[in-house]
């Protein structure tokens, strides 16, 4: 069987172009590879922004060093040292309106948000789930799709709301299950996806502000 992506909708970098940069700031709680596709998107001349500031909430999250090594600001905000959600996200409404930004994202961010930072940036908040939602929300998206012997698994990029991993959705890969596949396998060709839409999604976003 062959691994026939498709992802919807089918816009390519030409119908995705904005007339001014757009500021970005990305959240991130890991190996941060969606936020390297995103700069990897802006240097190569696609996406028309700039990542002002990359937050992450974990100290070993890889995503600083790559940050760094691309000469993006970063920031740490350690949830441990608030002793509930809104507070924290007080901190990352501040954090990031200091840096200026107009786009959110959450770049395999692992926190639940609340309307404090929700409100603080309507409908510019994306997040990207390594599932087809709205099937398999929250955690092990991948795992929940092998576990429901699902055929076709896919990532989604979309709006934030208050519920977990719901929203407007920007855009989706479906990418098929192989036989063979392991969650390791098959996370390695969302992700691959997921590098795809997530930049397109951004300009798609950016593209309906400017026109709505
Ligand atoms: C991605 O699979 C994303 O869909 C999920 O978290 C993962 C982050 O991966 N929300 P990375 O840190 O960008 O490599």
């Amino acid at each position: 069987m062959t691994d026939s992506v498709i992802i919807s909708p089918d816009v390519s970098w030409s119908d995705l172009s904005l007339p001014t940069p757009i500021a970005l700031g990305v959240m991130a709680s890991g190996k941060g590879s969606n936020f390297v596709a995103v700069a990897n998107a802006i240097r190569e001349g696609k996406l028309n922004a700039e990542i002002k500031v990359v937050i992450y909430n974990k100290a070993q999250a890889k995503v600083k060093e790559k940050a760094e090594a691309l000469g993006i600001p970063t920031v740490f905000c350690n949830h441990r040292d608030y002793s509930h959600r809104e507070a924290f996200d007080e901190v990352l409404v501040e954090t990031l309106k200091a840096y200026q930004v107009h786009w959110i994202v959450m770049a395999g961010w692992m926190r639940v948000v609340t309307p404090v930072l929700i409100n603080a940036f309507p409908d510019r908040l994306i997040n990207i789930h390594p599932s087809l939602l709205p099937s398999f929300k929250g955690i092990d998206g991948v795992k929940q799709a092998l576990a429901a012997e699902v055929k076709i698994a896919g990532c989604t990029v979309h709006l934030v709301r208050l519920e977990v991993d719901s929203g407007p959705i920007l855009m989706q890969a479906a990418v098929p299950i192989l036989a063979d596949d392991t969650e390791a396998t098959l996370h390695q060709r969302i992700q691959t996806q997921e590098y795809a839409i997530l930049p397109r999604a951004i300009a798609l976003a950016a593209q309906s502000c400017l026109i709505s």
